[in-house]
């Protein structure tokens, strides 16, 4: 469902400017929207796309770098042009400035139409850790303990591998998109996705101020929802809205 909303915004402006995220969750959407591509002729070639992070000190050919997986995921399989899509650099000697530069040129771009969120165990969006500002822009953080668990597995599990700190998207700039889409799939993200969609906002849990976003979308599998309390309600929504209607078909 995640890849047709986000084919359904191309398709009606081929200028998207597109925000991505990285991640397991992420990689089944990517794979449909490479089929989409093949199969449809979903077109890439005048999208612009701005991703949520980048771990510090990483290169760009580096397997675990999130520029890697982008290019292993997505763009060597569609028709994008690499110019036109950006991931901040974590190696950057300045990372101040190039985090400034990274917001300016989101905003040169028009902003950002579509942004796709997955969300961490602790409630991170991008990696922004618990108590990242709301009005939080592009800089570079330390990661959590808990994100430093949760990814490790990119690293065959080498802890002395894996960068520390990384540059992100902050909160605020992501809740300067359009529009937002945030994806979570398996039971061990149900108590973030009920504390991030239920409970109150707080910096404590970054996904929460998404509550505050005007055009935001939540979407979770069975398992991921099961901490939810208000689940009927949230499929009455699903059942009533037009904007939903052709979502219902199976498979979409
Ligand atoms: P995951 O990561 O898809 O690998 O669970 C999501 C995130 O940490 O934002």
């Amino acid at each position: 469902m995640v890849a047709r909303v986000i084919a359904k915004e191309l398709r009606a402006n081929p200028n998207l400017v597109l925000g991505l995220a990285t991640g397991g969750t992420m990689e089944s959407v990517y794979k449909l929207l490479v089929e989409m591509h093949r199969t449809e002729g979903l077109d890439f070639s005048l999208c612009r796309t701005f991703n949520l992070d980048e771990y510090v000190g990483l290169p760009p050919d580096n397997e675990g770098s999130y520029r890697f997986y982008m290019n292993h995921h997505l763009f060597h399989h569609v028709n994008i042009d690499l110019r036109n899509t950006h991931v901040p650099d974590g190696m950057a000697s300045d990372l101040a400035a190039s985090c400034r530069q990274y917001e300016e040129t989101i905003v040169k771009m028009g902003g950002i139409d579509l942004q796709l969120l997955g969300i961490g165990r602790d409630g991170h969006i991008g990696f922004n850790e618990p108590l990242s500002a709301l009005r939080s822009r592009t800089r570079a953080k330390a990661l959590s303990p808990a994100t430093i668990a949760q990814n490790v597995r990119y690293f065959d599990g080498d802890r002395s591998r894996m960068p520390k700190r990384a540059l992100t998207m902050g909160v605020g700039t992501i809740l300067d998109s359009k529009r937002c889409i945030m994806l979570a799939i398996g039971e061990e993200k149900a108590d973030v996705i009920a504390k991030a969609v239920e409970g109150p906002i707080t910096g404590m849990i970054s996904a929460s101020a998404l509550q505050l976003h005007s055009h935001c979308t939540i979407v979770v599998d069975g398992d991921a929802s099961l901490k939810l309390k208000e689940v009927d309600y949230y499929r009455w929504i699903f059942d009533n809205e037009p904007e939903w209607q052709e979502f219902h078909k199976p498979h979409a």
